[in-house]
C-alpha cells in the first residue's frame, strides 16, 4: 500500500472521486478500527484542508472524542446536545450552513463557521459520528453528505 495520498484539484465531486478509491484501499487493507478512523481524518484534512475532521464514538450515554485532525476539541458530548448530539439523537445527517444559527451549537473552535455531521449506524444503532468543520460559511451540501457516507461505508465496526 502506498502511504502517499494523491491530491487532486478541481470540483468538490472530482476531489471526492479521486480520494474515495484511495481511502477504500487504505481502509480495506487494515482491520484496526482506530488506525482506519485516524487515516480517514488525515486523508480528508489533506485533500480538503478543512478546519477540523474527526470522529466521536458512542460510549455509554455520551459521544467521546476519537481520532481527529485539527484544533483540540471538546471530549464529551451528551445525546441531544450540539449538532453532534442532535444528529446522534435523530440518527440523521445534519448540514449546518451557519453554526451561529444552529440553536445549541457547541463551539469547540471560534473559527468554525459551518459544519456537517454524519451518523454511522451498525444494525440500526448509532455507533459514531463523523464531524467536519469549515472556517467558511456554507461549505457543505448533499455532495459532501453522499460522498462522505460512501467513505464511512468502508469502515468495519
Ligand atoms: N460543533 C460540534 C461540537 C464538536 S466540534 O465542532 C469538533 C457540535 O455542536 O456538536
Amino acid at each position: 500500500m502506498a502511504e502517499d495520498l494523491h491530491i487532486l484539484e478541481g470540483s468538490k465531486a472530482a476531489q471526492y472521486q479521486s480520494l474515495i478509491p484511495q481511502i477504500e484501499a487504505l481502509v480495506k487493507g487494515e482491520d484496526d478500527l482506530i488506525a482506519n478512523l485516524a487515516n480517514i481524518t488525515a486523508a480528508l484534512k489533506q485533500q480538503f484542508g478543512w478546519l477540523w475532521v474527526g470522529f466521536y464514538l458512542v460510549k455509554d450515554d455520551e459521544l467521546v472524542l476519537g481520532p481527529f485532525q485539527g484544533p483540540i476539541a471538546c471530549t464529551r458530548i451528551k445525546k441531544g446536545r450540539g449538532v453532534c448530539g442532535k444528529a446522534w439523537a435523530d440518527a440523521q445527517t445534519f448540514i449546518v450552513p451557519d453554526v451561529e444559527k444552529f440553536e445549541g451549537h457547541i463551539a469547540c473552535s471560534s473559527l468554525s463557521k459551518s459544519e456537517i455531521v454524519i451518523p454511522i449506524l451498525m444494525e440500526n444503532v448509532v455507533v459514531a459520528m463523523l464531524d467536519v468543520d469549515s472556517e467558511h460559511l456554507n461549505s457543505y451540501d448533499e455532495v459532501d453528505a453522499n460522498h462522505l457516507a460512501t467513505i464511512l461505508s468502508f469502515i468495519q465496526w
